[in-house]
């Protein structure tokens, strides 16, 4: 079989990958077996962690028939054993001639698959179509490059930068659509996380609703942060789903825990003292800001001490996307890395130039730079 035939193939395996379940801490994988003949003998695609990978469904499917198949598979073969075997075993116990695979694996303890199967005599071919295979699993690539899980901070301010009225009243600061959204966002995350000022003050349920009100069947883990107890009648007790208090005020340490139990993309709700604490640590990785066209004057700020005294050291963003939600408006923008904040450089240009039609609920106001969520 020649290789004109495996971008085909690849986007098949890509197809079967973007099935798999969306937040998971593994990554999202399809695979196709294709016979000597060109017949497809097996598909597969990993359903979440702890299932049978991607490859192995897809050999089960095959039996027999993966003799002197070729593997098509979006992410190179793991050579490890996490909670299932190695990948590489599994095909080359199975007699598969060939494998071509789309993205190297970025996980230190999990590369090498490649490798091994050359090692055994197995035809390998790697980086078809590994744009797209990489831009599946953006989020998960990047968690597993920096060993934590990504933090989204989520903010709702007033056009004057206040998060909470004078008397610590913030409900509702956007309108019902921005809040909508929220819970569309939230629903993509594993888990999401408050101070126990939060707590405390808004006394919040954290869990993700449906446009009708009830309940989504994926709750992610509602996560309190902080010293003080989390009281038991808080309403974040009382929903369905986990709940779980980090008695620490080490960011970089609840990440770990949070790591520890499968936890690899969090929704960071606030307040401002919890949000100062992890820009402070450079643990931010997306923000969310929803700003409503209000002013509120006295009030909390949208964040804490940062330990900035001049505007030579601002700490400034990449702006992604900015987008009209009901009456509200949500940027979207990027930390940027240290090192690449120079003092006094021109931020990205602003949304002039830009759609500025509001035909829907949501509308789009500058183009994505990248589709980061
Ligand atoms: N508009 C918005 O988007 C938004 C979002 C959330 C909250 N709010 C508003 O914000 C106000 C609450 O603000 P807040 O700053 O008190 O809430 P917070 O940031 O959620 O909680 C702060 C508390 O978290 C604990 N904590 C955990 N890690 C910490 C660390 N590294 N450093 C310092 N403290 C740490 C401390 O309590 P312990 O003593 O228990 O350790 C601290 O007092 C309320 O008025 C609420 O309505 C607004």
């Amino acid at each position: 079989m020649g290789d004109s035939t495996a971008p085909a193939w690849m986007r098949r395996a890509l197809q079967l990958a973007a099935s798999g379940p969306w937040p998971d801490p593994n990554p999202r994988v399809g695979c196709v077996l294709v016979g000597p003949d060109g017949d497809v003998v097996g598909e597969g695609h990993h359903h979440g962690a702890g299932s049978p990978h991607a490859e192995i469904e897809a050999l089960d499917a095959a039996g027999a028939a993966a003799r002197g198949a070729t593997a098509y598979v979006t992410l190179e073969p793991c050579s490890h054993t996490g909670r299932t075997g190695p990948c590489t075993e599994a095909l080359i116990e199975a007699g598969v001639s060939r494998v071509v695979f789309a993205q190297s694996d970025p996980n230190p303890d999990a590369a090498g698959g490649a490798e091994r199967l050359h090692e055994a005599g197995v035809r390998v071919t790697g980086g078809v179509l590994a744009e797209e295979a990489e831009a599946l699993n953006a989020r998960w690539a990047r968690t597993v490059q920096l060993g934590r899980p990504l933090v989204t901070w989520k903010l709702a301010t007033t056009l004057d930068g206040r998060s909470a009225a004078a008397d610590g009243t913030s409900q509702w600061i956007t309108g019902e659509a921005a809040r909508a959204d929220v819970h569309t966002l939230r629903a993509t995350r594993d888990a999401v996380l408050v101070g126990t000022g939060t707590l405390l003050a808004d006394d919040p349920r954290l869990t993700v609703r449906m446009p009708d009100g009830g309940l989504a069947p994926r709750q992610p883990l509602r996560v309190v942060m902080g010293l003080r107890p989390v009281p038991p009648d808080a309403r974040l007790r009382v929903e369905p789903g986990e709940v779980l208090h980090l008695e620490t005020r080490d960011p970089r340490g609840a990440l770990d825990s949070l790591w520890r139990r499968g936890v690899r993309d969090v929704w960071l709700e606030g307040g401002p003292t919890l949000a100062a604490a992890f820009l402070r640590a450079g643990l931010v990785d997306d923000v969310y800001a929803y700003v409503a066209p209000a002013l509120l004057g006295e009030g909390r700020p949208a964040v804490a001490g940062l330990g900035i005294d001049s505007i030579g050291d601002v700490r400034r963003l990449d702006l992604d996307e900015v987008v009209v939600v009901g009456g509200d408006v949500r940027i979207h923008a990027v930390p940027r890395a240290a090192g690449q904040d120079p003092a006094g450089a021109a931020t990205t240009d602003s949304a002039e130039g830009g759609s500025t039609t509001d035909t829907a609920n949501t509308t789009d106001l500058l183009a994505p730079a990248a589709q980061r969520r």
